[in-house]
């Protein structure tokens, strides 16, 4: 097994029976913005459906494409909803080959792998959740996770930016989570285009709009993006008072094994697999990673 975990970080370490790849088959495929498609399937024993469901909001699989390859994937869906599925931008061979598959076609999963969002340890705690484009992706699980235990939470509040209005991720979620009691959702667009009529601005300008306060006391900021919009989103957390330990996010990094073998995904002394891919801004900053 790989090195022993950094002092201020909690190790998850997968049990053997998660190793194996296992059989999924393709239900059917929804486009959400271009290049980017959500994948609907299950294992093809419904007993392996039944152990992969324990998952947590922000672990990741790792998806096999025959003859192709295979690459690490968030798990979008809350681990309370009835469907499983990844929502993946084709990007090279591997996501293409994803792209490429029909209903009825399989492929392989393995996992879930690595740590995952503590999301009852935010019991009584305000959520604020800030995504830049497909960063809302890993961010998914722990928003219908959050609503589905609404009365745990204090304020929940949605940030979400993209380039246009076409890339909106999750357009009809964000509508339904706008609608529910208690969720403020706040949308962006770098370019505005057709009859846009909302902010246009990168996604921290939404922080200091009239009538928008944010939460800096017993909160949890959780942000996913573009390292720019990171860094960006980070400054402004900060200077409104928020702790780093307060703010967390997910790390993507090169993968292979998933599971603290091969060293591909290290930064410093963590391994992103298995200590990760959710760290708080102060594990970051720790690891020499302040981006
Ligand atoms: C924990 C984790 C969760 C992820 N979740 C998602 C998700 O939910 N949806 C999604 O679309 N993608 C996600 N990714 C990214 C995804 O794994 C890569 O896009 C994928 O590995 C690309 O494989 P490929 O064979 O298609 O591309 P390749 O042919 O391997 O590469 C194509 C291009 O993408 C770049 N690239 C490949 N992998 C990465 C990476 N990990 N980081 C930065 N650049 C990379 C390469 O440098 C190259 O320019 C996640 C990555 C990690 C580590
Ligand atoms: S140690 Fe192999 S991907 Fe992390």
């Amino acid at each position: 097994m790989s090195a022993s975990a950094p002092a201020n970080i909690t190790r998850v370490c997968p049990t053997e029976n998660i190793y194996l790849p296992r059989v999924a088959v393709l239900d059917r495929v929804l486009t959400e913005i271009p290049e980017v498609k959500t994948f609907y399937w299950r294992f093809e024993n419904p007993v392996e459906q039944k152990a992969f469901k324990r998952f947590r909001p922000g672990q990741f699989a790792q998806v096999s494409l025959f003859g192709v390859g295979e690459f690490p994937t968030s798990l979008p869906a809350s681990p309370t909803e009835d469907e499983v599925f990844f929502t993946v931008r084709q990007v090279g061979s591997c996501t293409s080959a994803l792209h490429r598959l029909k209903p009825g076609d399989r492929f392989g999963v393995r996992g879930p792998y690595g740590n995952g969002f503590p999301m009852e340890e935010y019991y009584g705690k305000n959520l604020v959740f800030v995504a830049g484009g497909i960063g809302l992706i890993p961010l998914r699980s722990c928003i219908v996770y959050a609503l589905q235990h609404r009365k745990k939470y204090g304020r929940i509040q949605i940030f979400h930016g993209s380039k246009t209005p076409r890339e909106l991720m999750y357009l009809p979620n964000l509508r339904e989570w706008e609608a529910t009691d208690g969720v403020e959702c706040y949308l962006t667009v770098d370019r505005p285009e057709g009859n846009w009529k909302g902010n246009v601005g990168v996604v921290g300008s939404l922080f200091t709009k009239p009538g928008v306060q944010v939460p800096v006391s017993d909160t949890v900021a959780f942000v996913c993006g573009p390292p720019v919009m990171f860094r960006y989103v980070i400054r402004d957390l900060l200077a409104m008072g928020m702790r780093e330990q307060d703010i967390v996010s997910t790390l993507e990094r090169y993968m292979k094994c998933g599971v603290g073998k091969c060293g591909h995904c290290c930064i410093g002394v963590a391994y992103v697999c298995v200590d990760g891919p959710v760290f708080t801004y102060e594990q970051i900053k720790a690891l020499g990673e302040d981006i």
